[in-house]
């Protein structure tokens, strides 16, 4: 869809005169904007509702969760010793204030990880449905309440109340792990089954939004130059190297990366991985703390440090305490005068042979005076498994398809 103010008035008057009576309570026949802040310890922030009333909520957006995570007043298994769990400040869903709130705990049993990407103890939650609501659309979802241990969250505010999960959806499966938005669009609530993301300043972002998340569509005017579609693929390792969950969690926007280049000359990737069963060389898509720096595999980050001269950091330097990415490998400063000399980054996708390209501007971050080259690893030697982000995406536009599973980018 056009988002441009005159086409996009046009289109929505058109949709409008062509409405059929609605199915459900509020379902929308356009797509939505969320407008989304960029939190810098997490990630990107959006505002939603659930429950009747409706009980606003700042939600984590989160490309690798599955569910509706919601916060919820339910400590150590019972619904009302709130304090032992959560400080007083905590953002949170109140489910007994809510008139359409359904423990859904019989069709869907509980479920914890440990280890987990989110705290250091047993990830635990319940099912519940309830109604949520985004921009114009309210309809039913299943959700996961939180089921915290004491003390874990006492002395600690989470700036949010929620996680909004967008994974793709894992196959065979139900509710309980289709994401919120896919049970809308499953629900007709949305029009079409893509979600988008774009950076701010563009068509559709109101002041104070760093980007903006559509979901049931997405901008032709962003796509215009063309969108080019990549199948998800299947990536084992991602359990080990990306995202420790425990029982696993396999299911995330990874397509399959064909060609790494710095400036022209194409760096190796291990494809013999695939066979020991780890997966192809692969880009996951996150846009949240671990979508930060431009995904290398060690070896080309090796061949990158040498072709920039780059230093490494000592320790004890302050640059590590603020370091630009959080990844497990070293990192490198380089000489701020050089940079716009470097050579760009490229990746092309199974699919096609379109190049995606990362400028140095987006993989040179500034820390203090110093320039350090913002890139993150993950595995050994030229196993390249990225998680692809905000610094991938400058300049990019991302559509997931849930319905067809596979992602598209376009250039802006
Ligand atoms: C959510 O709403 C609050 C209150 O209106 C506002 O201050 C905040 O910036 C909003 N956050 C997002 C991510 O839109
Ligand atoms: C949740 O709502 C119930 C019913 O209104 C209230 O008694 C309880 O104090 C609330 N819990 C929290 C943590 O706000
Ligand atoms: C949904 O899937 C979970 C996990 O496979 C299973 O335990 C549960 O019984 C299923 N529930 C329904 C209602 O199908
Ligand atoms: C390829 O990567 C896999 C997984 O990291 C590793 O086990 C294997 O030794 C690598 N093979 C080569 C030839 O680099």
């Amino acid at each position: 869809m056009s988002f441009s103010a005159s086409s996009f008035l046009a289109l929505a008057l058109a949709l409008v005169a062509d409405a059929h009576p609605a199915a459900h309570s509020k379902p929308c026949n356009q797509p939505y904007d969320i407008p989304l802040i960029r939190n810098k310890d997490y990630g990107w922030f959006a505002n939603i509702s659930i429950g009747t009333p409706p009980q606003p909520m700042t939600v984590f957006t989160d490309w690798t969760w599955t569910s509706q995570y919601a916060i919820s007043t339910t400590c150590d298994g019972v619904e009302g010793n709130t304090a032992d769990c959560l400080s007083p400040a905590q953002q949170l869903f109140n489910q007994s204030n809510s008139a359409t709130y359904k423990d859904e705990t019989s069709l869907y049993p509980s479920e914890s990880w440990f280890p987990n990407e989110f705290f250091p103890a047993p990830f635990n939650v319940d099912y519940a449905s309830d109604v949520q609501t985004i921009g114009p659309v309210t309809s039913r979802i299943v959700l996961q309440t939180s089921n915290i241990q004491p003390g874990i969250f006492t002395q600690f505010t989470l700036p949010f109340g929620g996680i909004y999960g967008m994974m793709p959806d894992p196959k065979g499966e139900n509710a309980s792990d289709l994401s919120p938005f896919n049970q809308q669009y499953k629900d007709g609530a949305w029009p079409e089954p893509y979600a988008a993301f774009s950076f701010c300043p563009g068509p559709s972002c109101p002041e104070g939004a760093d980007a903006i998340q559509t979901l049931g569509g997405y901008s032709k005017a962003l796509a215009r130059k063309g969108l080019h579609w990549y199948d998800v693929v299947d990536v084992p390792a991602v359990n080990e190297l990306a995202f420790t969950f425990s029982p696993k969690i396999y299911s995330y926007w990874s397509i399959q990366v064909s060609g790494l280049f710095i400036g022209s000359e194409r760096q190796a990737l291990n494809t013999t991985a695939a066979k020991q069963g780890d997966g192809v060389p692969a880009a996951i898509f996150d846009h949240a703390s671990k979508g930060r720096g431009i995904p290398l595999s060690t070896d080309a980050y090796a061949r990158l440090v040498q072709i920039t001269r780059a230093k490494p950091v000592p320790a004890g330097s302050p640059i590590l305490s603020a370091p630009p990415n959080n990844g497990p490998q070293p990192f490198f400063t380089v000489d701020c005068r050089k940079t716009r000399f470097f050579p760009p980054i490229t990746y092309t996708f199974s699919g096609d042979r379109t190049r995606w390209t990362v400028e140095p501007s987006e993989y040179i971050a500034k820390v203090g005076d110093a320039c350090v080259i913002d890139a993150r690893t993950l595995g050994k030697g030229s196993y390249l498994l990225g998680n692809f982000g905000d610094n991938f995406l400058k300049g990019k536009y991302v559509v997931f398809d849930f319905k067809k599973n596979r992602v598209g980018l376009a250039k802006v």
